[in-house]
C-alpha cells in the first residue's frame, strides 16, 4: 500500500483538487483507492459527493483518542467503484487543541493516523491524503503516516519561497524520525496562454529539477465545476484538460513507485545490453517556452520518460539539454512545448506521421 500525502501551508494552491482527481484516476486505473480528508474544510469529503454534516462520525474518531485506530473501517465511506472515503467534519478543527499537551507518556498524537492506516493495509494500494493549508499536529499526522509526499504548487504566483521553508520542515522531521519521505512538486494552476506562468514553470523546473514532476496540471474550469458537482473531473468531464491531467499525473505517480517499493504489476526488466546503450545529447532553446519535454518512440511517446533533463540559463535564453540513453537504432521524436507538440526546429531530418505533421528522426549508429 502506498501511502501519498499531498501537503502545502499554502490555501488554493490545488490541494484538494489533486487528492479528489489523483484518487479517483488511480481507482480507475484498476487501483483500489482510500481517499483520506484530514482538513476541518471538508472540501474533500464535499468534492467527493459526500456531505459532511450527514454524517456520524469521521477520522475525527480516529485521531482523538491513542485506541482510535481500529474506528478507521467504520468511519470509512464507500464513493465509487474502488474509491472510498475517509470522511472529515468541522469537528476536526477542535484537534489541535484537544491533543496538545493530551498525550500520555511514550504515546505522540502524531503517530495515531499512520497506526490506524496499519489496520487496513490489506485492503488498499493507495491512500491518498489531503491536508489542511497549516502545518500543526493534523498535518504531522500526514506526515508521519506517508512514504510520499506531492507538493502542489501554483504557477501563476512565485510560491517558492513557501515551499522552500515546507522542504526544510520536511527534510528536519524524516532525519529526525529515520523516516524517508519522498516528495515531489506538482506544478498547477498552469496557463500556458500567458508569459509570466511560462516563465515561472521554466524557473520552478530549473530550482527543483528531478524533483518535479514531469506532469503539470493546467488551469481548467471543469476541475471546479467537477468540485461543486461532487463528482471527480474523469466522471464529470472526462474529455477536459483537467481530466488529461490528472490522468497523465495518475500514471506517472504508478510507473515511478518510491524506491524499494514494487509496483502491483512489475514490468519485465528491459532486454537491452547495456554495453551497446549510447547516451545521446540534444538540445532545445526558446525564450518564450516554459516547460519542454521530449517524446518518442524510445519513451511509449511519454514525454520525459526515461529522459534526464538538464535546464541551464545563458541571460534571458533558456536551454533545455534532454540526455536520452538508447541503443544504435532509428528513433522518431517530437518536443512537447508548454503542452504544444512540435517538431524539432534544428534537425531538418523528418518522416510525415499520422497526423499529418512532421516527426523528427534520431538515427543513433
Ligand atoms: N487546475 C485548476 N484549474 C481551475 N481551477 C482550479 C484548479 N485547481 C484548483 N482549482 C480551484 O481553485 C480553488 C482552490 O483549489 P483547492 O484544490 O481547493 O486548493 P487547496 O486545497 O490547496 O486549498 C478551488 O475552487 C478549485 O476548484
Ligand atoms: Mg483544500
Amino acid at each position: 500500500m502506498r501511502v501519498i500525502a499531498v501537503v502545502n501551508q499554502k490555501g488554493g494552491c490545488g490541494k484538494t483538487t489533486t487528492t479528489v482527481n489523483l484518487a479517483a484516476c488511480l481507482a480507475a486505473d484498476g487501483a483500489r483507492v482510500l481517499a483520506a480528508d484530514l482538513d476541518p474544510q471538508a472540501h474533500t469529503t464535499i468534492a467527493l459527493g459526500v456531505d459532511p454534516e450527514e454524517l456520524d462520525e469521521n477520522v475525527y474518531e480516529v485521531l482523538v483518542d491513542p485506541d482510535g485506530a481500529k474506528r478507521l473501517r467504520s468511519v470509512i465511506v464507500p464513493v465509487s467503484e474502488r474509491l472510498d472515503l475517509a470522511p472529515s467534519g468541522i469537528v476536526l478543527s477542535a484537534i489541535e487543541q484537544k491533543l496538545a499537551g493530551a498525550a500520555p507518556s511514550g504515546e505522540s498524537p502524531t503517530e495515531r493516523l499512520g497506526l490506524a492506516l496499519e489496520t487496513i493495509r490489506d485492503d488498499y494500494d493507495y491512500v491518498v491524503i489531503d491536508c489542511p493549508p497549516n502545518v500543526g499536529v493534523l498535518t504531522f499526522n500526514a506526515l508521519r503516516a506517508a512514504r510520499e509526499l506531492i507538493v502542489p504548487l501554483e504557477t501563476s504566483y512565485f510560491a517558492i519561497d513557501g515551499v522552500q521553508r515546507l522542504l526544510e520542515t520536511i527534510g528536519l522531521l524524516s532525519e529526525r524520525l529515520g523516516h524517508d519521505l519522498e516528495v515531489r512538486i506538482l506544478p498547477t494552476l498552469y496557463d500556458g496562454r500567458t508569459r509570466y506562468s511560462r516563465t515561472t514553470l521554466g524557473e520552478i523546473r530549473e530550482l527543483f529539477k528531478d524533483l518535479c514532476f514531469d506532469s503539470v496540471i493546467r488551469i481548467n474550469v471543469k476541475l471546479r465545476e467537477a468540485a461543486q458537482h461532487g463528482l471527480p473531473i474523469i466522471r464529470y468531464a472526462p474529455r477536459a484538460n483537467g481530466a488529461r491531467d490528472y490522468a497523465a499525473l495518475a500514471l506517472e505517480v504508478e510507473v515511478t513507485p518510491p524506491e524499494g517499493l514494487s509496483v502491483a504489476a512489475p514490468e519485465a526488466p528491459e532486454e537491452t545490453d547495456t554495453a551497446d546503450v549510447r547516451e545521446v545529447v540534444i538540445r532545445f532553446d526558446d525564450p518564450s517556452a516554459g516547460d519542454v519535454r521530449v517524446a518518442g518512440d524510445f519513451n511509449g511517446w511519454i514525454p520525459d520518460k526515461g529522459v534526464r533533463s538538464v535546464i541551464e540559463s545563458n541571460g534571458q535564453t533558456r536551454v533545455w539539454t534532454k540526455v536520452l540513453r538508447l541503443p544504435p537504432g532509428t528513433y522518431q521524436y517530437r518536443y512537447v512545448v508548454d503542452g504544444e507538440w512540435r517538431e524539432d526546429p534544428t534537425n531538418p531530418n523528418t518522416v510525415p506521421n499520422a497526423s499529418g505533421r512532421q516527426n523528427s528522426l534520431l538515427v543513433i549508429s
